[in-house]
């Protein structure tokens, strides 16, 4: 099939590679020059692993284009995917000023019958409004059949989660077009689920909330069990065994961030407000989030009192790991809230650094390695669990610090490698405590 995808960030430029990956033949717009420019020449504009290796092999088989040109990109489209941005408005909100442009541009320049597919988050109600801002702008003759079909990927494992997707949501009030939005995603082989286009709207916000609300969830017991003495993890696990529940996501940690949970759960709290309904539970979910970035500021200034003039290693900027994203990364409010205090915080990160220095700026400092950031610390944070982390030489990074005190914010550490230090003093999350005295 011949496909358009508009707006080449992590979701766009993901299903356009993946879709040219199963045979498609894709074209990518977006009207940022050199980003095109570089895709061209298969430089992915972000971290993502497995999609440069993708990008050069399609663009190389010809399956896989990009323009800036409206008018060149969708002159064969048989289904055009609208991937652009709903970042949060200022209402708390999601923005539609992207999406509505993407509608003007393809109102202006489409010239056949096309299937459009909205993969953008988008509030209930907006492939509605789409539709209505196409069909006062399509030339005479021209008709389109609206699909709604949310994106579930996450990043760092965006390849992955596309190809080996769990289910596959077409929304359209077009059965026709819904099939044909079926048959291109066939050779994935993923169950693919066909409701209305409000339940497929509604289903993508419905998942994000409940997931964010399953994390402020075993956050909050975290913080129970250190209060009672119990260990998170062992409880994390036996509750997962229970298919009811299931295992993953009850990871505790320093909270939620990223492009779309933060956003997400405040725009469906906004959807719901605006529907009367009193959606009380996801403020809880917002509530709890931003308690757990505090966290272990908290926990420091328990131990060590005044954190002025302190010096704190922070290890991981990015709010995961295998990305460089920092968008409502955690290390941003523990990077402020330290810097307000007079704390002299160094930190490292294998990829998100640059990013990092855009969005933090220059209260914090920057170091090139883990152990440049603990050189003479007086603890360390760990707020991103990158794989570096979790195998690091911990003898030797605590050899570096001033005193050996590390506040894990992702417990990436097990008893055994705990257990191998010869001088420790660690806290991680909804466990107790492990400190080992110099002999
Ligand atoms: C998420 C959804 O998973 C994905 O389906 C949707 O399309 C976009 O939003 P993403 O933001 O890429 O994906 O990352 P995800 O792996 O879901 O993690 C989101 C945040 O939750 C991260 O900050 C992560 O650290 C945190 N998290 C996740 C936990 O704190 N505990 C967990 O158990 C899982």
């Amino acid at each position: 099939m011949k496909i358009t995808v508009l707006g080449t960030g992590y979701v766009g430029l993901s299903t356009g590679v993946c879709l040219a990956e199963i045979g498609h033949h894709v074209v990518c717009i977006d009207i940022d020059q050199r980003k095109i420019k570089n895709l061209q020449e298969g430089i992915s504009p972000i971290y993502e692993p497995g999609l440069e290796e993708l990008l050069t092999k399609n663009i190389g088989a010809e399956r896989l284009d990009f323009t800036t040109s409206h008018l060149e990109g969708l002159k064969a489209a048989e289904i055009i995917i609208i991937a652009v941005g709903t970042p949060q408005g200022d209402d708390g909100g999601a923005d539609l000023s992207y999406i509505e442009q993407a509608a003007r541009d393809i109102a202006e320049h489409l010239n056949h019958n096309a299937i459009v597919v909205i993969k953008s988050t988008v509030p209930v109600g907006t492939n509605d409004y789409i539709k209505k801002i196409l069909e006062e702008r399509l030339k005479k003759d021209i008709t389109i059949k609206m699909v709604s079909n949310p994106e579930f990927l996450r990043q760092g494992s965006a390849m992955h989660d596309t190809i080996h997707a769990d289910r596959i949501i077409i929304g359209s009030d077009h059965e026709e077009a819904a099939k044909k939005v079926g048959e291109m995603y066939l050779p994935l082989h993923v169950p693919i689920l066909f409701t209305t286009i409000r339940s497929a709207e509604m289903i993508k916000y419905a998942s994000n909330a409940f997931l964010a609300t399953k994390i402020s969830y075993i956050n909050e017991i975290a913080n129970l069990c250190e209060a009672v003495g119990a260990d998170v993890q062992d409880v994390a696990k036996g509750m997962g065994k229970d298919k009811r529940i299931g295992e993953a996501f009850l990871n505790p940690g320093i909270g939620y961030g990223g492009s779309c949970f933060p956003k997400d759960v405040k725009a469906l709290l906004k959807t719901a407000n605006i529907y009367g309904t009193n959606f009380s539970m996801l403020k809880e979910t917002i509530i709890i989030n931003e308690k757990q970035q505090h966290l272990l500021v908290k926990k420091a200034i328990n131990r060590l009192g005044d954190l002025k003039g302190k010096k704190i290693a922070m290890l991981g900027l990015s709010f995961k790991p295998e990305t460089d994203d920092m968008r409502e990364a955690p290390s941003i409010k523990i990077a402020h809230l330290l810097s307000q205090m007079g704390t002299d915080v160094v930190a490292y990160d294998p990829i998100a650094t640059n990013n990092a220095k855009k969005v933090i700026g220059n209260i914090i400092r920057y170091a090139n390695s883990a152990f440049e950031a603990a050189d003479g610390a007086d603890a360390l944070f760990i707020v991103t669990e990158w794989d570096e982390f979790k195998q690091i030489d911990l003898t030797r990074l605590l050899q570096k610090m001033k005193e050996p005190i590390i506040f894990d914010g992702r417990n990436c550490y097990g008893i055994e490698k705990l257990k191998s230090c010869e001088t420790l003093e660690y806290y991680p999350i909804g466990k107790p405590a492990v400190i080992i005295e110099k002999q």
